[in-house]
Parts: structure tokens; C-alpha cells; sequence
């Protein structure tokens, strides 16, 4: 059986809408190609059964109709290429290839046998619908700075909390966790227990799953949720991984998440909106730290002022279980990393 390819070109600013709407098109898979200088390229396959006439014709009404908002499309008409039997699951196959991110993390789809090389932290990634395949710029950049972090400062429970204490509740927050690769890499590298929330059901599904598939679904608790609807204390660690107008609006729910003294990965950031993303965490107590830039996509890690501290001694001890800390000795029974 026959099956299309439609390619084109489009600014980061649309490519996530334009992505949800060739899934909504009838997608079989999508493939978003990062290249220096110029926008992303989106590739999608469809089955024969979707008419590629009309396909073209609707993708090009749909960028249309951004240009018509004055959105920046930067992009091209879309073309549809025919690809016969097997060819797209070989270019699907291909676009997916294990990946080296970091110093030591390995990402890689279903279908590949994980290597056995020593030391390697496998991070099993289904690439579906939910973003997060690990091969975009700003979950690389996020998945650097979480590593290099981790092994400067472990982040766990407290040392002296009992087990008992320690309940449900996570020692990182993915804000938008898609696939749930930032919450499984996280594990992976020795969080004790990571909550992973997205707004979108099927992102959490997806999250869910590949957590299972990582054999770490006890320590990743995914729910439906909005940052501002968490009602968890707060956590030594956060990551969020979304748009530059997201993180301004929930600046204040980073702040009250996070333990004093903790730290925040943010990224989806074209590289030229992070100054201004930097000084509206000022405002709210973050302190820049450092940067990563993958494909013009920058990451940012902030640490939270300690200057509460205080408040934080005089809470009860089960506040204190999740308000964080760094207790690399206090991991015992739960660091067991992932695969
Ligand atoms: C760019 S993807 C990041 C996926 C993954 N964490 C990664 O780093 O590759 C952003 C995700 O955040 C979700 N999202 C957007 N705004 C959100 C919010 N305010 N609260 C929770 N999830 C949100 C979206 O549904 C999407 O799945």
C-alpha cells in the first residue's frame, strides 16, 4: 500500500500549531527536522486514503490564514511526494535513530535493541503524537542541563525523612512533560520520584506508557493538570519545557512550587528570548546559572533565592519531605536509577 509524504517548511512559531493540524489531517507519523538557517521542516505521512490534493490544499489554506493573522509562517507550499510499501516506515524508522544527548544519556524508539555499553543511561522513547522524541533542540537542551545538574546535585528527599513521609508527592515537577522524557530522564539519573503533568490527556497516556517501558512508572506520577491547578508543596526541582509568553505567565507558579534554594530548567526558547525570559525570573526570586543553546533553542537553568529558608525550617516535617533539599546520601532504597 501506497503511502504520502507531505513536506514543508515552516517558523518555529507556527510549527506546533501546523503539527497538531496534520495529526488532526490524519497523520500517520511527523517527523520536525531541525537545519542551521533555516525554519524547521516538517515532514508527515498519510495514508493513501487521504486524498494528497486535498492535503496540499489545506495545508496551504491553513498557512494562509496564518499570514493572514501577520503570524512569521516562513515557510514554502507544501508538497506531497508519493512512497510505496514499506518506504515510509523506513523513513519513519530513519528519522529515529538512537541518539547521543549529553555525556551519557542514550535515546532510542521501541524497536532497538539498547546497547550494552557500560555506563549509558537508556531513555526508551515511542515517538507518537506527544512531543518529546528527544531529536528537538530544546529537550536536548534541557536533558544537557538536567545531567550536568544532577551530577553536581542530586536531588532527593531529606536526609532523617522516614519512607513513610515521603508519600506520592515528587522531588521534581515536569511542567508539560509530553512523552515524559525530561521526567524519565530524571529518574533514570536518580530523582527518587518525579510528578509529570501535561494539559493535553494524550500527552499524559504517552507519558504514562513510556514510563512503563522504562521500568520506572512506580517513581513517575503523570497527571491531566495545569501548572496553576498543582497543589503540591513544593519541589527541589522543576523543569518546563514550553513557550516563552508560558514561563512570564507562570513565573509565580514556579515560585511557589519550588523549594528554596532549588532549581529550575526552562526551554522552548528561541535563543534570542532569553535575556528577556532571565529578567522575568528576577523578578521572582530566580537566579540565572547557566545556558544551553541546541539548533537556535535556548535552555535555561535558574536557582531559587534561599533567602526563605526560614520558613522552610519551621514547617512540619512532612512539608519538609517535599520542600527538598539535596540529600545525596538520603537515596538508599529509591535511587535505583532506570534501565
Ligand atoms: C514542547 S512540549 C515539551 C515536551 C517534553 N517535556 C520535552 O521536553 O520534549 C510542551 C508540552 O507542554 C504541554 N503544556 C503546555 N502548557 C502547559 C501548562 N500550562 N501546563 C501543563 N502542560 C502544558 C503541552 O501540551 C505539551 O505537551
Amino acid at each position: 500500500m501506497p503511502f504520502w509524504e507531505l513536506t514543508v517548511r515552516a517558523s518555529p512559531e507556527v510549527s506546533e500549531g501546523l503539527t497538531n493540524f496534520l495529526w488532526e489531517q490524519g497523520a500517520l507519523g511527523l517527523v520536525e527536522e531541525e537545519a542551521p538557517c533555516f525554519p524547521p521542516r516538517l515532514r508527515a505521512f498519510f495514508p493513501e486514503t487521504v486524498s494528497s490534493t486535498r492535503l496540499a490544499g489545506a495545508v496551504g489554506d491553513y498557512l494562509a490564514s496564518l499570514r493572514a493573522l501577520d503570524l512569521a509562517v516562513n515557510g514554502g507550499e507544501p508538497v506531497v511526494t508519493p512512497l510505496l510499501d514499506e518506504a515510509w516506515a523506513e523513513a519513519w524508522r530513519r528519522a529515529f535513530a538512537p541518539l547521543r544527548v549529553g555525556r551519557r544519556l542514550l535515546i532510542i524508539p521501541p524497536w532497538e535493541t539498547p546497547t550494552t555499553e557500560n555506563g549509558l543511561k537508556i531513555l526508551v522513547i515511542e515517538p507518537g503524537r506527544a512531543f518529546g522524541t528527544g531529536t528537538h533542540g530544546s529537550t536536548q537542551g534541557c536533558l544537557v542541563l538536567l545531567e550536568a545538574l544532577l551530577d553536581r546535585h542530586p536531588v532527593g528527599y531529606p536526609r532523617g525523612v522516614p519512607t513513610r513521609k515521603r508519600g506520592s508527592r515528587g522531588c521534581a515537577l515536569d511542567i508539560g512533560t509530553g512523552t515524559g522524557i525530561l521526567a524519565i530522564a530524571a529518574a533514570a539519573l536518580g530523582v527518587p520520584r518525579v510528578t509529570a503533568l501535561d494539559t493535553d490527556p494524550d500527552a499524559v497516556a504517552a507519558a504514562r506508557a513510556n514510563a512503563e517501558r522504562n521500568g520506572v512508572s512506580e517513581r513517575i506520577h503523570c497527571v491531566v493538570s495545569e501548572a496553576g491547578e498543582l497543589r503540591e508543596t513544593t519541589a527541589p526541582l522543576i523543569l518546563a519545557n514550553l513557550l516563552a509568553g508560558s514561563h512570564v505567565a507562570l513565573a509565580p507558579e514556579y515560585r511557589r512550587l519550588s523549594s528554596p534554594g532549588g532549581h529550575l530548567i526552562l526551554g522552548g526558547l528561541l535563543a534570542d528570548e532569553a535575556a528577556s525570559i532571565e529578567e522575568a525570573l528576577a523578578q521572582h526570586g530566580f537566579i540565572f546559572a547557566e545556558r544551553t543553546d541546541v539548533d537556535g533553542w535556548a535552555s535555561l537553568l535558574f536557582r531559587r533565592q534561599a533567602s526563605d529558608v526560614t520558613l522552610a525550617r519551621s514547617t512540619t516535617s512532612d512539608e519538609a519531605a517535599s520542600s527538598g533539599g539535596f540529600a545525596p546520601a538520603s537515596w538508599g532504597e529509591e535511587s535505583a536509577g532506570g534501565r
